[in-house]
């Protein structure tokens, strides 16, 4: 495939790197070559087959409408803009494109989920619950888009709207930790998952764009992963 990788930071440069080892063609395109995602004018995006989004919050929703408008399949692994998730949902289904995103691409924090699912239960019976999350001092959002994923997930499986407070902490160069605790009068469950690198979460885009070569539609990675 040809892949156009918006982001050169920690994962956007491990992605161009993995895709390449993968033998895709890989184009990077930074804040300098991306300004006003001037990178994604369609004429600039006649030979590329996805666009794969490691950015930052502040430009990822200007990336996102440039890079579906002009027809191309988009893999978005920068959080922060969930809010809007329903406006770029009709953006893709009104352009025909393949859309797939994740707040965590890894294949462990996907299976967490899981985890966390089942251990919703918990608050069916006597258990309140907490979500605490780490990460490095540069991150620019909190909480981070995997914790919001995780109280979302909770809160579906446990039925309830439960408060699930999420606690987040900025420290040192931590790739990414996510915590559960469940309390309840007589015991506490602790659940948690901890990324010792980058690698599992570019491994994971990478793959997330080859499974999306071809598709169409709005897919969340959570749903798919199983089929890589
Ligand atoms: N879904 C996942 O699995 C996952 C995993 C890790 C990170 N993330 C998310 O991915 C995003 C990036 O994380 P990171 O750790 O790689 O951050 P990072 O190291 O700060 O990298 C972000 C890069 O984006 C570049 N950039 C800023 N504006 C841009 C634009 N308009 N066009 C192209 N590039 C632009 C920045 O370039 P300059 O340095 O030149 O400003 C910077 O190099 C964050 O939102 C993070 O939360 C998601």
């Amino acid at each position: 495939m040809n892949i156009l990788v918006l982001g050169r930071g920690k994962t956007g440069s491990l992605v161009a790197e993995i895709a390449g080892q993968r033998r895709h063609h890989v184009r990077v395109a930074g804040a300098k070559e991306n300004a006003d995602a001037s990178a994604l004018l369609a004429d600039k995006l006649h030979d590329v087959d996805a666009v794969i989004d490691f950015t930052a919050p502040h430009c990822v929703l200007a990336n996102i409408e440039a890079g579906v408008t002009a027809g191309k399949n988009m893999i978005v692994g920068t959080t922060g803009w969930y809010k809007e998730i329903d406006r770029v949902r009709l953006l893709v289904e009104r352009h025909n494109t393949g859309f797939l995103y994740a707040a965590n691409f890894s294949i462990g924090v996907n299976l967490f989920f899981d985890v966390a699912r089942a251990a919703a239960a918990a608050l069916r019976h006597d258990y309140s619950g907490q979500i605490f999350e780490r990460h490095h001092v540069h991150k620019k959002d909190a909480p981070s888009g995997t914790a919001i994923a995780i109280q979302r997930v909770i809160r579906e499986a446990g039925g309830k709207n439960e408060d699930l407070e999420i606690t987040s902490f900025r420290e040192g160069e931590v790739v990414g930790f996510h915590e559960v605790v469940f309390e309840s009068p007589s015991d506490r469950i602790y659940l948690s998952h901890d990324a010792k690198s980058r690698r599992g979460f570019a491994e994971g885009a990478v793959l997330a764009a080859e499974w999306l070569a071809g598709k169409k539609g709005f897919y969340d990675f959570k749903d798919i992963w199983r089929e890589l």
